[in-house]
């Protein structure tokens, strides 16, 4: 078999930097594709840091500007794992330069920006994928796996949650590096973008299209110093949010996250009722997935903690033996297996932009919603 190397040009070594990095040295190691990761060049703003970055992760060059990154004739494809408000300029310039395109979640900062990448990734015809890496949790996997062989029969509720507490403080600032997150130039949104997309794109997966939703959100802390203005402004983003979802499949939903519930680190838990089966997972012991099917018998009836780790479960059989458990860092590497095998057989792998733009559409839908506080159905010109 002759491999054919893909030649990955990072942007960011933030937190999803460091993510991706790790996924792209573990792959080749785990998983067999004909495709072969190289780690041609990292890029961030500072010199001296980029280049400790790049000697730590393995990269063979590092540029402080990612337009010289993008241009570079000997990279394949253009990671970007940078805040939200680079997302759009980063990956038009890519696709332009016929790089394959990888984007962290959120797609964008709004549905607007969302369009003009799907249409500037599929004009120049280029793979494309969004890092919503939860569905690749094997635990997830597994949900959606019972949920195609129809275990569940009609589903009636999904239900999710994504809870934090980190921004409680009124004196913490917004703005800048780690907190760009509570300035809603750079993020967009709050937790909307932020936690919510998570969930919605979990759930467009394993439950189908949104239809209308309805909103409230909440910005708490009203004004807080900006570290890169120096001044004390308003704060634009929504610190909680919770709406109510018809899906299409004639299910309710009910979505809620807040960085606001004290004790919550990052408590996302989804679960989905439905006529004959449930099953309920939550990322804080993401190795297992709680199921309940009415259909045993009575006596021994009840909700099943199963420890997905043997090797007919998914992507499992790629690690350790049955019993011993994979983490969060995993869900990374699996997405990448998973887009490497799809260049093999020349297929798209899921989520591409054009499927990340739907999440973009429910987030905007739900935002308006809480706007106008009234029903709003989802976009569907995708
Ligand atoms: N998939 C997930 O679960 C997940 C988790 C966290 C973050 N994210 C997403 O990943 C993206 C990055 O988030 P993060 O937590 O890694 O942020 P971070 O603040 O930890 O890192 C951001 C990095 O981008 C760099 N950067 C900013 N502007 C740049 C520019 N113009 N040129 C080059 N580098 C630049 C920063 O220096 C930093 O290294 C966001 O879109 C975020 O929503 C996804």
């Amino acid at each position: 078999m002759t491999t054919k190397p893909l030649r990955i040009g990072l942007i960011g070594t933030g937190f999803m930097g460091r993510a991706h990095s790790n996924a792209y040295r573990r792959v080749d190691q785990f998983f067999d594709s004909d495709h072969r990761i190289e780690l041609r060049a990292v890029c961030a703003r500072t010199e001296d840091a980029v280049r400790e970055f790049a000697g730590r992760w393995g990269f063979d060059s590092h540029e402080t500007d990612w337009r010289r990154l993008v241009e570079r004739d000997d990279i394949d494809a253009v990671d970007i794992c940078t805040p939200n408000d680079s997302h759009l300029e980063i990956a038009v310039a890519a696709a332009a330069n016929g790089k394959m395109v990888l984007c962290e979640k959120p797609l964008a900062r709004t549905a607007a920006e969302g369009a003009q990448m799907v249409a500037a990734v599929e004009q120049a015809g280029v793979p494309n994928m969004v890092w919503y890496n939860y569905r690749r949790t094997p635990a997830v996997t597994l949900a959606r796996q019972l949920i195609d062989e129809e275990r569940l029969g009609r589903i009636y509720h999904y239900r999710a949650q994504f809870l934090q507490d980190w921004t409680i403080a009124e004196d913490l600032p917004q703005g800048g590096a780690g907190l760009w997150r509570l300035d809603a130039a750079a993020a967009g949104s709050g937790v909307t973008g932020d936690l919510l997309a998570h969930c919605i794109d979990t759930a467009l997966w394993l439950n189908g299209s949104i239809q209308e939703v309805s909103a409230m959100t909440e910005t708490f802390v009203k004004q807080r110093h900006h570290n890169l203005t120096g001044k004390v402004e308003p704060v634009g983003i929504d610190d909680a949010c919770a709406f109510l979802a018809r899906f299409q499949n004639g299910s309710l939903g009910t979505f809620e996250s807040t960085r606001y519930a004290r004790g919550h680190k990052a408590l996302y838990t989804f679960e989905i009722n439905g006529e004959h089966a449930s099953i309920a997972w939550d990322l804080h012991d993401l190795h297992r997935l709680q199921y309940f099917d009415h259909r045993d018998d009575s006596r021994t009836r009840g909700w099943r903690s199963i420890h997905v780790t043997d090797s007919d479960m998914p992507y499992m059989d790629k690690w350790w033996v049955p019993g011993l458990q994979i983490g969060y860092e995993h869900t990374f590497v699996h997405q990448v297996a998973d887009f490497l095998q799809g260049l093999d057989r020349g297929e798209t792998v899921a989520p591409t932009f054009r499927d990340a733009q739907e999440t973009q559409q429910v987030c905007e839908a739900v935002l308006e919603s809480a706007k106008d506080r009234s029903w709003h159905a989802v976009a569907q010109d995708r």
